[in-house]
């Protein structure tokens, strides 16, 4: 539990949490929550809880005034009390009590009730073998779970860790600017939230999905060096690592290289792993975005594991089963891992493997396993002994393989390194696996239809300028993740400071001259007015306190998320518009066509 300080005011004597056997003998005054009571009859216990912890308290005929006495029986759970008394050692030091307090206990000789609770709707006192209460009514009673010693520490820590963003940002000159949240589209993928506005009918403002081109204005103003902690807003579909609302450590600099950014990140990186229990050894490896597809099928893998995918294109060219010859004829390759006693897994285990590679759309998985009496499994039955041995196959091994182009494959391997490595329990190499993923693509091309990996503000590499009209597909942007354990903290790059470059990625992208100039219209007017090179990144402060704080949902760090399906549990939003909102902002809801529920 963080230090707490400044704990004294006109109320009480101080927090409850830092109480130790040194304090025996004071006469103090605390206040706080009535956490857990124990009824003896002839003694009253209460586990009294401020935000620094627990301390017990203790009623007894001996030592608490008879009115206080007579009034303890009454004190429920939850009821915000005041004691005031002596601070006494416990007979057997504490001993029996989980508590860092539970060396002493306060011995009330009077008290008050400051406020009642009504009945908790759900515990915030639990045994350890008690379950938590189903999330979705932990939510709807956000103010009792937010009680939760699990979930302030969490919160304490974010603060923390935003407080070091800002010392860190603040010593190497950044300055922090809030932007517009009611503002213009800005393209990262999703979709706007959008609000009407009153003074200008039928016009609508947008909440910005990040702070992306305000950020890039603000270098050609000048300001060199920039940051924001700032809030984005996407509509876009929830799982547990995304919030429609969720906090950028949004950062820009101009005159910069790819390396300069990345050194800072590290930096900062280094400073907040300091906050928590993380350990953040520099410099962070590095991967070009061609070499993770190729290694581990993903542009954010965690290499917290060594499994790495084999090209076995060419060792099984002469290898006779008609579903790799077809693949390969059509240009595809054959690629796969090489699980050394993965032959251990059943049947039933490996189909759970491969149905992770039909989750993310391959046909299948083929397998292989190799015994005493040679190989078998839908793959392994077509090799001879050489050919097991080619790809590596000894005895006792099993191998992975999916055959098809990179763009289908990839994907159904990622699942499949993630489904195996579950499956084997294999080691890790390290608990805490930083990597810059670097050289993204700048476009994405399906079926014809290009769009922009990242956003369509990113600096293609100088000699695949020329391919911007030919070939966006091999075009490869100065953009680069930074990826912690398997999950994306952070995305960035150089961006493009010339308007026509900036013009034509956007032609590419299938924007005409009227669409370019009422969507970016203010961005390329400020980069035609002198604009420095410079790039940035923005890293998501929620995953990085989800994942210091080893939470499994994003809502554990926030104080009042909202659900999967968009919905705030606690307050009750969104709603419908009530009386003549809807009518004073000149709009109508298609009352015949409702929107769909989101729950
Ligand atoms: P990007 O869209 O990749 O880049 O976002 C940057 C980081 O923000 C976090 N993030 C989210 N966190 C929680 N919930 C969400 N819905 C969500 N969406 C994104 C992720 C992600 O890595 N303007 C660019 C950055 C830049 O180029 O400087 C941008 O927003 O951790």
């Amino acid at each position: 539990m963080p230090e707490v300080r400044i704990e004294q005011t006109g109320m009480r004597s101080r927090m409850v949490g830092g109480l130790r056997v040194e304090h025996e003998g004071e006469e103090l005054v605390l206040a706080g929550w009535v956490h857990r009571r124990r009824d003896l009859g002839g003694l009253l216990f209460i586990d009294l809880r401020d935000r620094s912890g627990l301390v017990q308290v203790s009623f007894g005929p001996e030592w608490t005034d008879a009115i206080s006495w007579e009034l303890a029986h009454s004190i429920g759970h939850e009821d915000v009390i005041r004691v005031k008394g002596l601070v006494v050692a416990r007979p057997d030091g504490g001993s029996k009590s989980q508590m860092p307090t539970g060396g002493v206990e306060l011995q009330v000789r009077k008290f008050e009730i400051l406020s009642k609770a009504s009945t908790p709707e759900i515990p915030v006192y639990r045994t350890p073998e008690e379950e938590l209460p189903a999330e979705e009514l932990r939510l709807q009673h956000r103010v009792l779970d937010l009680r939760r010693s699990e979930l302030q520490e969490k919160l304490m820590l974010r603060h923390k860790l935003m407080l070091a963003v800002r010392v860190y940002m603040d010593r190497h000159g950044f300055i922090e600017v809030e932007t517009p949240i009611l503002t213009k589209a800005t393209p990262e993928g999703a979709r706007d939230y959008l609000v009407p506005s009153r003074v200008h009918k039928g016009e609508f403002y947008a909440l910005p999905q990040s702070p992306q081109i305000y950020k890039q204005v603000l270098m050609v103003a000048g300001f060199d060096r920039y940051f924001q902690i700032a809030r984005c807003f996407r509509d876009e579909d929830l799982r547990a690592d995304r919030q429609p609302e969720f906090t950028q450590i949004d950062v820009e600099a101009s005159f910069v290289e790819v390396d300069d950014i990345l050194g800072w990140v590290e930096g900062l990186m280094e400073a907040l792993a300091e906050v928590s229990e993380v350990d953040a050894s520099l410099p962070f490896q590095r991967l070009s975005w061609e070499d993770a597809m190729e290694l581990y099928g993903s542009d954010a893998p965690d290499l917290r594991y060594e499994l790495a995918i084999e090209d076995w294109t060419k060792a099984t060219e002469d290898l006779d089963f008609g579903v790799i010859r077809s693949q390969v004829d059509e240009g595809g390759r054959v690629r796969g891992f090489r699980l050394a006693g993965g032959g251990r897994l059943s049947r039933r285990e490996i189909d759970v493997i491969e149905e992770s590679a039909r989750g993310a759309g391959a046909p299948g998985l083929l397998w292989g396993k190799r015994g005493d009496e040679g190989a078998s499994g839908p793959l392994g039955k077509f090799m001879t002994d050489e050919q097991a041995d080619r790809v590596g196959l000894g005895i006792g091994d099993l191998v992975l393989v999916c055959a098809g182009k990179d763009g289908l494959t990839s994907p159904a391997l990622a699942a499949v390194r993630q489904a195996a490595i579950k499956a084997l329990e294999l080691p890790r190499v390290t608990e805490h696996a930083w990597l810059w993923v670097t050289d993204f693509p700048v476009f994405e091309e399906d079926e014809g239809r290009v769009t922009a990996s990242h956003h369509p503000f990113v600096m293609p590499h100088a000699s695949d300028i020329e391919n911007i009209e030919s070939g966006p597909g091999s075009v490869r942007g100065t953009a680069y993740d930074l990826v912690y354990n398997g999950t994306e903290f952070g995305s960035g790059s150089i961006r493009i400071h010339e308007p026509e470059l900036q013009r034509r990625i956007l032609r590419v992208l299938g924007l005409n001259e009227v669409e370019i100039e009422e969507k970016f219209g203010f961005l390329l007017k400020a980069l035609s007015a002198g604009a420095p090179p410079h790039g940035g990144i923005a890293l998501g402060m929620d995953r990085i306190v989800q994942r210091f704080t080893n939470s499994s949902s994003l809502r554990d760090t926030v104080a009042f998320p909202k659900t999967t399906a968009a919905r705030a549990l606690y307050e009750g939003a969104p709603t419908a518009p009530g009386g003549s909102s809807l009518e004073e902002l000149g709009l109508q809801v298609n009352t015949q066509n409702p929107p769909e529920r989101g729950e």
